[in-house]
């Protein structure tokens, strides 16, 4: 659509604006409303950015009501099934499926830089054992910037570079000795022989006073959830990410307030929502119980793991997930695990109801995910730890086209609705 225009009309002045239209490689093309204050001398208003586009982006892209999501154009079924999640890493840091090479090369570098600085295990010590390990992420991610110096001068691509392979190496070791602290269990240093999810499983789960094994069928199903919560395209935690670091902050410094945008129930803390939600229903014979509420406009409960901004359809995500969890319980002869069998009737209920049906709200990544990771022994707690993992490839690598992009710093406007201008009362004239 080179040179379409959008004609947009001011009926108050009868002024008009030609505004370009912008097409895209897939999805919505774009109106260019870069001129319109400068021209109207309005804003234009969109809170939830329901119709707002923030930025081009070349890395992942997604069909909301097609259940369709790319990974620089790769469909995600086909990643999940055939790649790994370091195999990820290198397309969506580098924009194409790496060369064997290039592949060895790259975990290499990764897997050497698996261990954190020594004095950074003694912040563990600072939180409360009870901590929630999201609380112990925030901190340490941002902490990162108090001890990788020689590498926060985010106009050197090389220090972009080096903080990010820092980012991919370091999240699972900080990850795994938050779980650690938390249960009073020694941290177990990373083994570079492993593979990425592999080391991180034996990190969660080692004991000094046993061997560490565990069955590739669970590993695969943790390199599965890793492979497909790497990116979303401009989810609310991304585009925390994308606003913090265009304040020129440090890569360490933005990559934690996406954890901390994560951390909310409506977004990554869902997973965990979920289980919580589950485990209070307890039995399928309560589960019209809950979705009366979750239609109920006069109560705040919602129906964790169900509904998305962008998906109108079956989350492919979920499709996958929900496929692995059958795999997963079927290893470990849990094929009648009471919480699957509830979410699987739940889903059925939710998906035959009008209100569901009619809103589009079909179950979401967050869905299966946490019975998945139960499953395979890890707490509820820290099923959002583990997404905020996975996410940090995708934050980096936003991150890194947002910098490389020069775009200037990230400040909307506002409707201002406050008080009009009003002059000082002092304190002894006042009522
Ligand atoms: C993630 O953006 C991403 O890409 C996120 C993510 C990623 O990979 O980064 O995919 C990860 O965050 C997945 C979403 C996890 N959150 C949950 O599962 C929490 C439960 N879901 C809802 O909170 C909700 O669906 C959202 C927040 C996910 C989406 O909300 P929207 O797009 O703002 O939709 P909405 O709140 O405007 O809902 C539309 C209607 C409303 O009813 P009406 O006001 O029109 O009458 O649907 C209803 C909502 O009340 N609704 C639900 C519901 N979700 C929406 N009703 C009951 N249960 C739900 N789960």
């Amino acid at each position: 659509m080179a040179g379409e225009t959008l004609t947009i009309i001011d009926n108050r002045t009868g002024k008009s604006l030609e505004l370009p239209i912008q097409k895209g490689t897939e999805g919505p093309p774009v109106v260019d409303i870069t001129k319109f204050y400068k021209e109207f001398g309005l804003f234009t208003l969109d809170p939830g950015f329901l119709s707002t586009a923030s930025c081009k982006s070349t890395i992942t892209f997604i069909d909301g009501d097609e259940g369709i999501l790319l990974y620089r154009g790769y469909p995600i079924d086909q990643l999940a099934e055939k790649s790994s999640f370091l195999e990820v890493c290198y397309l969506l840091m580098w924009g194409e499926l790496p060369t064997r090479p290039k592949f060895e090369e790259f975990s290499k570098i990764v897997m050497e830089h698996t261990m954190l600085h020594e004095q950074m295990l003694n912040f563990y010590k600072g939180y409360r054992r009870d901590a929630h390990p999201m609380a112990i992420m925030v901190g340490m991610v941002g902490a990162m910037s108090a001890f990788y110096h020689d590498s926060l001068d985010i106009q050197i691509p090389r220090h972009r570079e080096v903080s990010a392979f820092r980012l991919i190496a370091k999240l699972p070791t900080i990850a795994a000795a938050s779980y650690k602290y938390s249960i009073g269990q020694p941290f177990v240093y990373p083994k570079n022989e492993l593979g990425y999810v592999e080391n991180f499983l034996r990190m969660l789960f080692k004991v000094p006073c046993a061997k560490f094994t565990m069955s590739p069928v669970l590993v695969r199903a943790m390199e599965q959830i890793f492979i497909l919560h790497a990116d979303h395209e401009q989810n609310a935690s991304t585009s925390t990410v994308r606003l913090a670091g265009s304040s020129m902050a440090n890569p360490f410094a933005a990559i934690s307030a996406g954890v901390s945008c994560l951390w909310g129930p409506a977004h990554g803390g869902a997973n965990e929502a979920v289980l919580n939600m589950l485990n209070e229903i307890g039995s399928v014979d309560r589960v019209g119980e809950y979705i009366r509420r979750a239609k109920d406009p006069n109560d705040s409960f919602r129906l964790m793991g169900f509904g998305h901004r962008v998906y109108k359809n079956y989350d492919p995500r979920a499709r996958i997930l929900k496929k692995a969890a059958h795999e997963v319980l079927a290893e470990l002869g849990r094929e009648d695990d009471p919480i699957f069998k509830l979410a699987l009737e739940l889903e059925q209920i939710a998906q035959s109801d009008d209100y569901f049906v009619e809103k589009k709200l079909y179950p979401n990544v967050d869905f299966y995910s946490g019975i998945i990771q139960s499953a395979i022994g890890i707490p509820t707690n820290m099923f959002t730890v583990i997404f905020s993992v996975a996410r940090s490839i995708g934050w980096i690598c936003q991150w890194m086209e947002m910098i490389s992009g020069k775009e200037s710093i990230g400040r909307p406007r506002q409707l201002y609705v406050g008080a009009p201008q009003r002059d000082y009362v002092p304190l002894h004239r006042r009522p």
